[in-house]
């Protein structure tokens, strides 16, 4: 019954455009005419707006915009990720829900959705606002066969493929800050991806990746002191975004990404990494408590480090330190 509602979705996104006539989908979905009547009728139920004309067909004139398991499952093209989906509207934390969750077992690919987020939370204990239907906060959870010390090279490849997205539908270029933050070139940030591991030694049991991505906020969403720092798709491109649509292509956007990693290795997302990297290939300032010193930013290392080039022309690798962008 659900699969048949997610192909009927999909086709009817297909042809948006244009009218899809009951026949068709009746041979595309082997199921009888009346049937289709039925399925519209519950699609409408959900706050799909329908058209049905004679001798055309239907088409979809718009989707809900409420986020529902349903509403993210119908349409969304991926293979395994997203196929079980755990939604609230109200939650503390999407990460402490999927750390409940991968513990008790559910399974590789399945994301944890909120509309709100009572204190969710940023890298290095920080806040993260999460203001009721106003972003996208979404928990991943993996299992990737893949050693610990690999684990950074996945935040890098989701902030790919979010920045990938963010380029598609907004046709805006957007800038990775090392390691995860998602800027414009206003270099205001619009994105941070949390990522954060269970493992023993040598294998990771599961991996909870939170991506938070500002869509709808307006600046006096944010207290004063963010307000200098941050933005939304919607501040940037004077317009209200879908939320569900968004996260729709990012999760065929990270699948597509994160099989082709596991295929064929790191080097392809060092490369569209690098593609994105803020202020690569120029001087910055790196503070730690002895010293403050100033190296060009030249690139990222295969486990997921800064790689700078010092004065004396020695490259290194930094895992953390204040660089002073
Ligand atoms: C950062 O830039 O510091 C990372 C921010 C990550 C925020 C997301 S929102 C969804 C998920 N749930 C959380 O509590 N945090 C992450």
């Amino acid at each position: 019954m659900e699969s048949t509602r997610n192909k009927l979705i999909q086709l009817l996104a297909e042809n948006k455009e244009s009218y899809i006539s009951g026949q068709m989908l009746s041979d595309q979905l082997h199921i009888s005419r009346s049937a289709i009547w039925k399925h519209m009728k519950e699609l409408e139920r959900d706050g799909y707006e329908i058209e049905a004309k004679s001798k055309r067909g239907y088409r979809i004139i718009k989707s809900p915009e409420k986020i529902t398991e349903n509403t993210i499952l119908w349409g969304l093209k991926t293979n395994w990720l997203g196929k079980k989906v755990i939604h609230r509207e109200m939650t503390s934390s999407t990460q402490i829900l999927a750390h409940q969750a991968a513990k008790q077992n559910e399974g590789h690919g399945t994301i944890v959705v909120a509309d709100e987020q009572t204190t969710g939370r940023g890298r290095m204990s920080r806040t993260w606002h999460s203001k009721k239907g106003s972003g996208m906060w979404l928990s991943m959870i993996l299992k990737p066969e893949l050693p610990p010390y690999l684990a950074p090279q996945l935040t890098l490849l989701t902030a790919v493929a979010l920045a990938d997205t963010i380029s598609e539908i907004s046709n805006t270029k957007p800038l990775i800050k090392w390691p995860n933050d998602i800027l414009f070139s206003n270099q205001k940030k619009c994105a941070g991806i949390l990522t954060e591991l269970q493992a023993e030694q040598d294998k990771i049991q599961y991996v909870v990746i939170g991506i938070g991505l500002n869509v709808n906020q307006e600046l006096s969403d944010w207290p004063d002191e963010i307000q200098e720092r941050a933005t939304s798709l919607s501040i940037e491109t004077n317009k209200q975004w879908e939320i569900q649509s968004i996260m729709q292509h990012f999760l065929s956007e990270f699948e597509q990404t994160y099989d082709n990693y596991m295929v064929k290795g790191f080097s392809e997302i060092k490369k569209r990494w690098e593609a994105y990297g803020f202020k690569l290939g120029e001087l910055i300032t790196i503070q730690n408590l002895h010293e403050t010193r100033r190296a060009i930013f030249s690139g990222i290392a295969e486990d997921g480090a800064l790689l700078i080039k010092n004065e004396d022309g020695s490259l290194e690798k930094l895992y953390s330190g204040e660089i002073d962008w």
